[in-house]
């Protein structure tokens, strides 16, 4: 913190701001800051040069610095800065949610804006109680997540997710809320790359709580397709193929939360196409700007929409909406990112550059500490050996070291994630494990 603009912030000044999901103490007797960002990287604000391989926190999957975002967004705030969502619209909401629903897969084609993922999951597991409520099954309350899922920071996304220091301190959350099982396995799955062997039966736990509560008081399965968050976990072949079937079977809608995997992380626009599952919702938010404003959104299928346009037309049919549900800029920012993924062949880009990857993720297989590497797309995990008596520790002193030697990486326990933007070339893949490799190994 000796140089100019680092030291324009002292000790004191960092104190106001309680950052999110970080060691504040830590923070801020050695502060990380960012300054500037363009296409694969940022500059601190010492200007050291960093390479992102995280696409920021897994959302600017254009890179940085993108003209038509910033310009978009630019002639939209002094145009019109902001209408209200409420019985009032704008034409860009029409279009964007026609953008989007055109990219999702088929059947899914209504679009409710929010403002987050963590909003997005909300928004999605109430249309889901309301459904079956204005259908006549309102016996169906129950949700069910997956153990170690993570669905943002909402009640409802605490509730369904499965990382315990993100429930434990939060008292008795929604009622009714089941989990499945995660489907990580180190002894059966370890090394494996691109989708695991083993593990598709543990869908069918999902028969075991249906024949605990039944069918009728169920209303919906939420999982991320990739668990991305509690460390990238990647699903076992055939999985979610299975939890599919099952939930059509017993009339549970299924929810998909791509909040991550949306927007081209693994070679489609959503995973849904990638893996050939289509879910009654998806949630998304992130990458649906290319993080430059902040917009999320639930793509629903359409009987779900029909299921509500009934009643008088004058009704309200959904009791739901954020003040900023739709906003402008947002709207702007997202028009002008999908125009960009889709003029440059974002979207399926990862698809080509997969193989590349995985080779490098794998590269690391004989590195000290690593006891598992998994990979899909352009999405990237390195599981490390805890310390002894030090959970964490160890790939918290990996991120360090990889951010002093002009690497960012992100690490969730003791596993490094990786998700660069989607624009990666090979010689930043080969940068991003080199680096790595060195710190690793302690070179
Ligand atoms: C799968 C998933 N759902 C929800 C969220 C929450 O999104 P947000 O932080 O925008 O609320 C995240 C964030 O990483 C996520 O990965």
């Amino acid at each position: 913190m000796n140089t100019p603009a680092a030291a324009s912030l002292d000790r004191q000044d960092l104190e106001a701001f309680w950052m999110p999901f970080t060691a504040n103490r830590q923070f801020k007797a050695a502060p990380r800051l960012l300054a500037r960002a363009e296409g694969m990287h940022y500059w601190t604000a010492e200007g050291r040069k960093v390479l992102d391989g995280v696409a920021g926190l897994w959302c600017v999957n254009a890179g940085h610095g993108r003209r038509d975002i910033s310009e978009a967004v630019s002639r939209q705030i002094a145009t019109m800065d902001y209408a209200p969502p409420f019985q009032m619209g704008h034409p860009d909401a029409f279009r964007l949610a026609s953008r989007v629903a055109n990219l999702a897969p088929e059947g899914l084609d209504h679009v409710f804006f929010t403002n987050s993922g963590s909003e997005s999951v909300d928004t999605a597991l109430k249309i889901a109680l309301a459904w079956h409520r204005v259908r006549g099954q309102g016996t169906r309350t129950r949700l069910i997540g997956r153990e170690r899922g993570y669905h943002g920071v909402g009640f409802g996304g605490i509730s369904v997710g499965g990382m315990v220091n993100n429930r434990k301190f939060f008292g008795a959350m929604l009622p009714s809320v089941d989990h499945l099982p995660a489907t990580h396995s180190l002894q059966h799955n370890a090394f494996s790359r691109g989708l695991p062997a083993w593990g598709a039966h543990l869908a069918d736990e999902l028969e075991r709580l249906v024949a605990l509560h039944d069918a009728s008081n169920i209303a919906a399965v939420i999982v991320e397709p990739i668990a991305g968050s509690t460390g990238v976990l990647i699903p076992p072949v055939g999985y979610l193929q299975k939890l599919r079937e099952l939930c059509t079977r017993h009339g549970i809608l299924l929810i998909f939360d791509e909040v991550i995997t949306g927007f081209g992380r693994t070679g489609s626009p959503f995973a849904a196409q990638e893996f050939g599952v289509v879910p009654d919702m998806i949630t998304c938010a992130k990458g649906l700007t290319n993080g430059s404003i902040p917009m999320g959104a639930v793509i629903v299928r359409k009987e779900i929409y029909e299921g509500f346009m009934t009643g008088p037309e004058q009704a309200i049919e959904l009791f739901h909406g954020y003040t900023y549900s739709a906003h402008p800029v947002a709207c702007a920012a997202g028009l002008a990112t999908l125009e960009v993924y889709e003029r440059e062949g974002l979207l399926q880009r990862a698809r080509e550059m997969a193989p590349y990857w995985e080779e490098a993720v794998h590269s690391l297989r004989d590195a000290p500490g690593v006891i598992d590497l998994r990979n899909y797309g352009l999405i990237g995990a390195i599981e490390l050996d805890p310390l002894p008596g030090k959970p964490t520790a160890r790939a918290f002193q990996a991120f360090l070291d990889c951010f002093e030697r002009g690497v960012m990486v992100r690490t969730t326990g003791d596993t490094i994630a990786l998700s660069p933007p989607l624009i990666i070339e090979r010689s930043h893949v080969d940068e991003l494990f080199g680096t790595l490799g060195d710190v690793l190994r302690g070179r």
